[in-house]
């Protein structure tokens, strides 16, 4: 039986790059797509960029542009991103849309004449200067539990308290840093507290399929518990859909982002005349069996279990077959992190020639049904990729290949026998069944494991038949062509299970092998006697450290960049920063470098070092021992006393002669080197900014 499916990934933020984690998604989503489509069903894959919301108002601002050319920009490489990595959406589009506009207006109508929507005041933080409403994000200010300065509005990154911008001691704005004022206006809610969303919500997570058990687990949680009303409006200035009759106000803009899928799915059936309703109304897609999947990061399980199933089922549409949510990307073993160079973009992993099916093969490789986070351990990449897809699967295909192409004419054996014994490759073709269960519950690792094993196994056979040694007896021709025919037909096989995971790679092996696109279902036949393949040329390279190398390299920002630990410098050295080109980066950015006045009330030579001064720096609240690589331009005494700036927040680090915890300021281009130091007035601890 045909199915009929309809795929999403959840919908990046216009505002931002793709990034190696956002990977992990749409790779996962695209192997499990691509293996649906091999098995001959229909199965569409729809996603586009999430564009509204003030962050995007902002950036466009910053750049001087409007935001459509902000989202026209991003859409454009985006689309690069995801098709340099092999992720085939049927279509790509934007939340910015007609077709989204129309079916979020229907939606909240829907909404209003089943009696779940409210509106009511909301008193918020209002910006007076930028004349806006500022989500919380953007206010910042002192903890109110532990006091630690310059938290964000929702919780403090010090001590970990959540709480409301309105608690915040000595707020200000994130924008202009002006001190906020609180205003109320009028917000919509929908009212998820209303007991037919609760009751629904009940029944709907905890029928079988639905979502993962440790997801259920947390939506039982949330459950039990009273769900609060949920605020989906703002108000102007905002980059989003207005919300009808009620000008001035705003979809917030996670009320239109999932919205977004069926805005994408309608543009795709307007081009290609596929029935929409088919898969979204609620009565036609029982009645034709569709189905529909969303992929999404365990971080948004929330908008996709609870309000999206809520406003679908409450305005009448279908709702998801599944919601299948992942966890996060760490690399090697830690968040991903700019410092390090790990937070590595998908933009910069192409330009540096690195190949897409390499990480696909490795994500892969990691990825089951949970929500465990998966870690991208570097060496481990290297050694993975290089065993098993150069060292064992293609290496089939070039030993046998060879024979082929010097001794038969590149033609495959006559004779029947071309399987073992005849049979063809009952253990392999029969482990088709297992590995598309696998596929379909996306247990990809699994899936690679058992393909792995049966690679290995061919190897070994393909040893043992000494291929070499039949090729020096005249009289075992016809056994080294049966030999190297059974190799081939053998990787043809392999080729089709490892096809959604390496679609690139499985279209050059179609090409060498001279067949038509392979589908699930050819793993059961095997290739015509004398059928002729193509010349063999090499289908994968291996991956070399000095490649990651670079790549990381590319990738740690300079900003935050470690000292050379040659120099053990922690002044900023001039010679790493003149060819430099400084990005543009927020007053955000910018607000987390912790600079201070600071006096230096010591300084000594350090035993043994000899670029090195060591520091003892006064900030008001304590003091702080510093490692400076000033020595080449200040004598101890001249130092003592004076006032300069520090960061004071950078991590500490150990260094050969003791803890440096923090770093003077000093310009230089090479040929001297100028300690920074603030006007007469300045006190020690006060902030720079
Ligand atoms: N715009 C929202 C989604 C709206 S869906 C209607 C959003 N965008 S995002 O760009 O932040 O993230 C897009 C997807 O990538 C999310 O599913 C998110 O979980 C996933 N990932 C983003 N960073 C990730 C990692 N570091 N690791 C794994 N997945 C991550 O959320
Ligand atoms: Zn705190």
């Amino acid at each position: 039986m045909t199915r009929r499916i309809l795929v999403t990934s959840a919908l990046p933020y216009a505002n931002g790059s793709i990034h190696l984690g956002h990977l992990v998604e749409y790779i996962q989503t695209d192997i499990w797509v691509r293996f649906q489509k091999m098995r001959g069903h229909e199965c569409r894959y729809v996603c586009a960029d999430d564009t509204h919301g003030t962050p995007i108002m902002l950036r466009a601002e910053l750049e001087g542009i409007t935001p459509e050319q902000l989202i026209a920009r991003m859409h454009l490489e985006h689309l690069q991103d995801f098709t340099g990595f092999h992720v085939g959406f049927d279509n790509y589009y934007s939340t910015h849309s007609e077709e989204t506009r129309f079916y979020a207006n229907d939606i909240f109508r829907k909404l209003q004449s089943a009696g779940l929507i409210d509106v009511r005041p909301v008193e918020q933080f209002f910006d007076p200067v930028k004349n806006l409403f500022l989500p919380d994000r953007y206010v910042k200010g002192e903890c109110p539990r532990c006091r630690s300065k310059d938290q964000y509005g929702d919780s403090c990154e010090v001590c970990g308290a959540a709480y409301s911008p309105t608690e915040l001691i000595n707020p200000y704005s994130a924008v202009s840093g002006a001190t906020p004022v609180r205003k109320a206006s009028d917000h919509f809610f929908f009212r998820l507290s209303d007991a037919r969303c609760r009751d629904f919500l009940r029944q709907w997570t905890r029928e079988p399929g639905r979502l993962q058990p440790e997801a259920a687990n947390k939506l039982d949680e949330w459950l039990s518990g009273e769900l609060s009303d949920w605020d989906i409006s703002r108000d102007a200035p905002y980059f989003g859909f207005e919300i009808p009759g009620a000008p001035g106000k705003f979809f917030y803009v996670w009320l239109d982002a999932p919205i977004g899928y069926m805005g994408s799915f309608r543009n795709l059936c307007d081009r290609t005349g596929l029935d929409f309703e088919a898969f979204w109304d609620r009565d036609q897609a029982a009645r034709e069996q569709t189905e529909l999947y969303h992929f999404i990061g365990k971080d948004i399980l929330y908008f996709h279990a609870l309000f999206w199933p809520a406003e679908l089922h409450h305005a009448d549409y279908r709702t998801p077959t599944a919601v299948n949510a992942h966890g996060f990307l760490t690399v090697n073993g830690q968040k991903m992190s700019k410092s390090r160079g790990t937070f590595i973009t998908a933009q910069s992993y192409l330009a540096h020639g690195l190949n897409p099916e390499w990480l696909r093969y490795y994500y892969a490789a990691k990825l089951n049904a949970s929500m465990e986070d998966i870690d991208l351990s570097l060496d481990d990449f290297i050694a993975r990729v290089n065993s098993d897809l150069v060292g064992k699967y293609v290496n089939i295909a070039s030993r046998a290949a060879s024979f082929l192409g010097r001794r038969f004419d590149g033609r495959l054996s006559t004779d029947s026998e071309q399987g073992s014994e005849g049979r063809g490759f009952p253990a392999l073709q029969d482990a088709g069944q297992v590995l598309a269960d696998l596929y379909e519950t996306r247990q990809f690792s699994a899936a690679l494991r058992l393909i792995m094993m049966a690679t290995d196994e061919l190897n070994q056979a393909f040893d043992r038949a000494q291929p070499w040694n039949l090729g020096k007896d005249p009289s075992k021709t016809a056994q080294l062509h049966s030999v190297c025919t059974q190799a081939i037909n053998a990787f043809r096989i392999l080729t089709i299970y490892l096809k959604p995971v390496l679609p690139k790679l499985a279209a050059d092996v179609e090409a060498f092998l001279n067949v038509p696109p392979l589908t699930w279902a050819d793993s059961r036949k095997l290739l015509p006697g004398g059928h002729p393949i193509r010349e063999y040329r090499h289908l994968i390279t291996r991956v070399e450290q000095r490649q990651i190398d670079a790549l990381i390299e590319a990738n740690r920002e300079s900003m935050k960049a470690a000292p050379k630990p040659e120099s053990h410098s922690q002044a900023r050295h001039a010679e790493s920063q003149v060819h430099h080109q400084p990005e543009v980066i927020s007053i955000d950015d910018f607000g987390k470098v912790d600079l201070r006045v600071a006096r230096i009330v010591d300084a000594e030579h350090v035993e043994g070092a000899d670029k090195l001064l060591k520091l003892t720096l006064d900030i008001g609240t304590e003091t702080r021992t510093v490692f400076a690589g000033i020595k080449s331009a200040y004598v101890p005494g001249q130092l003592k006393g004076r006032l300069t700036v520090m960061v004071a927040n950078l991590a500490p680090r150990k260094m050969k002669f003791g803890m440096s915890e923090g770093m003077v300021l000093a310009a230089g281009d090479g040929t001297g080197l100028y300690l920074l130091a603030p006007d007469s007035g300045a006190q020690p601890g006060m902030k720079v900014k």
